[in-house]
């Protein structure tokens, strides 16, 4: 079901192709997220001042906001190369081994989803990233001996979108943990201005924050509809992408100016009209959008938030005056007291 929706921010099929082109190699192409890449540019820079390889650095955020292009770009200011795993992807303590065996000094070994790492391989991790050494058993019974290997001093990039599903002793052995933030649509404009050039595509500054608008604070979407958008404007337009086609290909795959499908809308209305605002439960709303409650919370519901269209309250979700707003409904009066509530918590 997921994978229906044209404005989800998890990899579609049709992204695998331009994400390759359309990523930044260095922290100078790197726009938005200001505060992580001033914090990376002085870590980069003092260990490579020092001579030293990168503390080990964790990243989260929602999918689509540039984990795994931050890696590359690590590696790349770091000068070292980039060996790219994933949580699930380790079955056992010895395909980890192995990784770790085959590193150069300094090389960056990104794990993304790294909450979904097998309980036996997060062992073999942990003497790893804290000493660069790996225990190994030798022998079965009795006569079995551990014996010590000592690996590359080696920079760990993990990625997640759920860090509180990550082992506190795992998440206490990263030196540099930052968090990835919904862009603003100024940061998306600039993306998609620079991807415009790339794909070399026609547009206009206009056209770019219409589209940067509708994209849900996430680069991944905003390249996604820039495509879209192309496609619309060579058939029904002059080939230049400027407001007007960019207005008129979002309306036709039902976009709203705010990013919203009819998912989106779906869901809040059912909210609005059944549960009299909320608060509902995480899988009550799973189920009106044919989602799983986890995709819901890692995927659509960050920008709903960030909108201040919902809150999270202990007992379920609840929807804010802001949604009432942009679906035409008029805010009841409970709905302003959440509000009130938040705003003075
Ligand atoms: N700061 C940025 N500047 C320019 N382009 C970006 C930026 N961040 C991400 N992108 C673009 O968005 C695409 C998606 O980014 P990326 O694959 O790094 O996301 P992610 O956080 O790893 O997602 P996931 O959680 O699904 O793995 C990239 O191909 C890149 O083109
Ligand atoms: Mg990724």
């Amino acid at each position: 079901m997921q994978d229906e929706r044209l404005i989800t921010s998890s990899l579609r099929e049709e992204d695998v192709k331009n994400e390759y082109s359309l990523r930044p190699h260095f922290l100078t192409e790197y726009i938005g997220q200001e505060t992580v890449k001033e914090h990376m540019q002085i870590y980069i820079e003092a260990a490579k001042t020092r001579g030293e390889s990168l503390d080990h650095a964790l990243l989260y955020g929602p999918p689509g906001l540039g984990k795994t292009t931050l890696a590359g770009i690590i590696a790349n200011e770091m000068g070292v190369s980039l060996r790219v795993t994933s949580g699930p992807a380790i079955t056992h303590a010895g395909d980890l081994a192995a990784l770790l065996t085959n590193l150069s000094p300094g090389d960056v070994l990104f794990i993304d989803e790294i909450h979904r790492l097998n309980p036996n391989v997060e062992e073999v991790l942990y003497p790893a990233m804290e000493d660069f050494a790996l225990d190994i058993i030798i022998g079965k019974g009795p006569g079995a001996r551990s014996i010590r290997l000592d690996l590359p001093k080696f920079t760990l990039v993990g990625a997640t979108t759920r860090l509180g599903m990550l082992s506190s002793p795992l998440r206490d052995r990263f030196g540099i943990k930052e968090q990835l933030e919904l862009y603003s649509p100024e940061s998306l404009k600039e993306i998609i201005v620079r991807s415009a050039e790339i794909l070399k595509i026609e547009i206009d500054e206009e056209g770019a924050l219409e589209i940067a608008s509708r994209s849900r604070g996430t680069p991944r979407v905003a390249n996604r509809l820039l495509r879209r958008v192309r496609d619309y404007s060579q058939v029904r337009g002059s080939g230049v992408v400027d407001l007007e086609t960019a207005q008129e290909a979002l309306s036709m795959l039902k976009i709203d100016e705010l990013g919203l499908d009819a998912v989106d809308r779906k869901m809040l209305t059912a909210m609005i009209e059944i549960f009299k605002g909320g608060p509902v439960g995480l899988d009550t709303i799973a189920a009106y959008t044919g989602e799983d409650a986890g995709t819901v919370e890692d995927v659509y519901e960050p920008y709903l938030l960030k909108l201040g269209f919902l809150a999270r309250t202990s007992r379920g979700r609840v929807v804010l005056p802001a949604a009432y707003i942009h679906l035409d409904y008029p805010v009841p009066q409970q709905a302003s007291q959440v509000q009130q509530m938040r705003l003075e918590v």
